[in-house]
C-alpha cells in the first residue's frame, strides 16, 4: 500500500469537505487513520460514474464493476432456482412459471429494468421501488444467481398476450 497515496487522500477530502461539519470531518479523520479502501485493487475495472448527489472521498470516484453469473447456462442451477422460485412465493405475485400476475411477467423478453443477467440479479438483489421486495438479504448472492439462471432459462414465447409500450 502506498501510505503517501493515502494521504494526499485524506488532505484533499479534508480539505474539500472543510467547514460542512466538524463531526463528518472527524468521522473522516477516523476512516483516514485506518486502512485504505479497496481502490488500489481495482485498476482494471469500467470506469465509475459520478453522481452529484454522492462525495466521492479525495474526489475518487468507485469503479464500475462487471457482475458476471458464475452459474450461467448451469442446467442444475436453473432447477434449484425453479425450486426457490416457489418456495420463496415468487410465482404468489409473478405467476407460476413467471408468466405474470399482479408482477409483471418474467417470461416474456420484455424487462422494464433490463434482462441482462446483471440487470435481473439487481432486480432481485435489491428490490425494485414498485413492489419488488429486495430477496438479496433472504436469498443470499448464490441464491440470487439460481434465481436469474432460472429466469434465463425459460423460452421465450413467439406469441405473447400483450403488446410492448416501446416498440424500438
Ligand atoms: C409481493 C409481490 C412480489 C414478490 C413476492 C416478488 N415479486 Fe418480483 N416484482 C414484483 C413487482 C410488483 C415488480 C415490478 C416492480 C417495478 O416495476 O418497480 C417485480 C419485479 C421483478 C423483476 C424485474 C422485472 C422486470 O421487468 O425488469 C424481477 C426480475 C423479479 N421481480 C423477480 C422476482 C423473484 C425472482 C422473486 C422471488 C424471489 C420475486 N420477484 C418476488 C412483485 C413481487
Amino acid at each position: 500500500m502506498d501510505l503517501r497515496a493515502v494521504t494526499t487522500m485524506c488532505h484533499t477530502y479534508l480539505t474539500r469537505i472543510h467547514g460542512i461539519s466538524a463531526l463528518l470531518t472527524l468521522s473522516t479523520l477516523a476512516a483516514c487513520g485506518g486502512q485504505s479502501g479497496p481502490a488500489q485493487q481495482t485498476a482494471a475495472l469500467p470506469a465509475g460514474i459520478t453522481y452529484e448527489s454522492h462525495l466521492a472521498a479525495g474526489g475518487n470516484v468507485p469503479p464500475g464493476a462487471a457482475l458476471a453469473n458464475p452459474k450461467s447456462g448451469n442446467s442444475a442451477a436453473a432447477k434449484a432456482g425453479e425450486q426457490m422460485f416457489s418456495a420463496m412465493n415468487c410465482d404468489g405475485c409473478h405467476g407460476g412459471g413467471g408468466s405474470g400476475w399482479v408482477g409483471p411477467s418474467l417470461a416474456d423478453g420484455r424487462w422494464r429494468y433490463g434482462g441482462s443477467d446483471a440487470e435481473i440479479f439487481s432486480s432481485i438483489y435489491y428490490g425494485r421501488p414498485k413492489g419488488m421486495p429486495a430477496f438479496g438479504g433472504t436469498v443470499g448472492i448464490d441464491g440470487v444467481w439460481s434465481l436469474v439462471t432460472y429466469l434465463k432459462s425459460l423460452p421465450i414465447p413467439a406469441d405473447v398476450s400483450t403488446e410492448a409500450w416501446d416498440t424500438d
